[in-house]
């Protein structure tokens, strides 16, 4: 399975502060926000990666990840001109996709202590995308579920939400994608919406929705408000716990994308800081349990 980061869009919620960075540059505590859902698409096990953004943005994010190798895995990046849709994404990368499925995660989406190897790893066919029960579905594409727990309907955005499970922005599709996005036609807000995308597997029957379990966390950051909280999180759980969350060098360590002494030298490499000193202990404890 193939990845791919959108991390376009024009951020207005944030302004001033996307004036000269993207929203996806900002950062969440202590790393820059796109680190989050790389490190999910590298936890879950996908190692070909495309970045699609806008024109103004991709150089700095050439600048950060570069092809990816630092991190055990390739990244290709792709230009939106416009903000013109979630979905415009499968026609921007459909050379990078070539024949495989593939996981879409927009960039400020940031997931905590879930586990996707599972829906990545045994995915056949279809669609799979994600339930999160939150306080305020109406802001985001709402799923219904039947007596029996099958999706019945996802609606974008709904003054009247027929349940409280948001769709997160992280989504499986096999290959047909990009066919159905190439059928779609712009909504009434000059989109081609993820959820049109969704609604058609869900025509065909071939949509699964998997709960996301309530122990783990789900937050995007796309207002002053949750990007303060999205770091407020991050660093309220790495002083606790002593982990780092988002950290695609580990991930890629943990994952067997990186060997040891790759991972050592990707971290010697680092001007001392925090997160040097992180990478490092890191080794030690891998060192001292072998
Ligand atoms: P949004 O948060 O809906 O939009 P935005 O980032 O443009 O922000 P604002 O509403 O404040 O102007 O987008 C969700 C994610 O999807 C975000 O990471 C940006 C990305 N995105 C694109 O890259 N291209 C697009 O065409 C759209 C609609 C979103």
């Amino acid at each position: 399975m193939k990845g791919i980061i959108l991390a376009g869009g024009a951020g207005s919620r944030l302004y001033p502060l996307t004036l000269v960075a993207s929203k996806q540059l900002q950062p969440v505590y202590d790393k820059p926000m796109i680190y989050h859902p790389l490190t999910t698409l590298i936890e879950g096990g996908i190692r070909e990666i495309c970045l699609v953004s806008t024109p103004h943005d991709l150089p700095r994010f050439r600048q950060l990840l570069g092809d990816g190798s630092r991190m055990g895995i390739s990244i290709e990046y792709r230009e939106q001109a416009k903000p013109e849709g979630i979905a415009q994404a499968f026609l921007i990368a459909e050379s990078f996709i070539g024949n495989d499925a593939v996981a879409l995660i927009l960039g400020d989406n940031i997931f905590h202590g879930a586990d996707f190897a599972s829906a990545f790893g045994h995915f056949e066919r279809g669609a799979t995308i994600f339930g999160y029960q939150v306080l305020d579905p109406e802001r985001y594409g709402v799923v219904e579920f039947d007596g029996s727990g099958k999706a019945v309907s996802i609606e974008e955005k709904p003054a009247t939400p027929k349940s409280n499970h948001a769709v997160p922005g992280l989504y499986i599709h096999d290959n047909d994608v990009v066919a159905i996005a190439k059928n779609l036609k712009p909504s009434a807000r000059g989109e081609l919406e993820i959820t049109a995308v969704n609604m058609e597997y869900l025509t065909r029957g071939t949509l699964r929705v998997e709960k996301l379990h309530r122990g783990m966390a789900w937050l995007d950051a796309g207002t002053s408000t949750s990007l303060h909280e999205a770091s407020a999180y991050v660093q309220t759980i790495e002083k606790r716990t002593g982990i780092k969350v988002g950290c695609p060098e580990e991930a890629a360590y943990r994952r067997g994308f990186l060997s040891i002494s790759q991972f050592e030298e990707i971290a010697n490499a680092m001007p001392r800081c925090e997160y040097r000193s992180y990478l490092q202990c890191v080794i030690e404890q891998v060192g001292r349990a072998s």
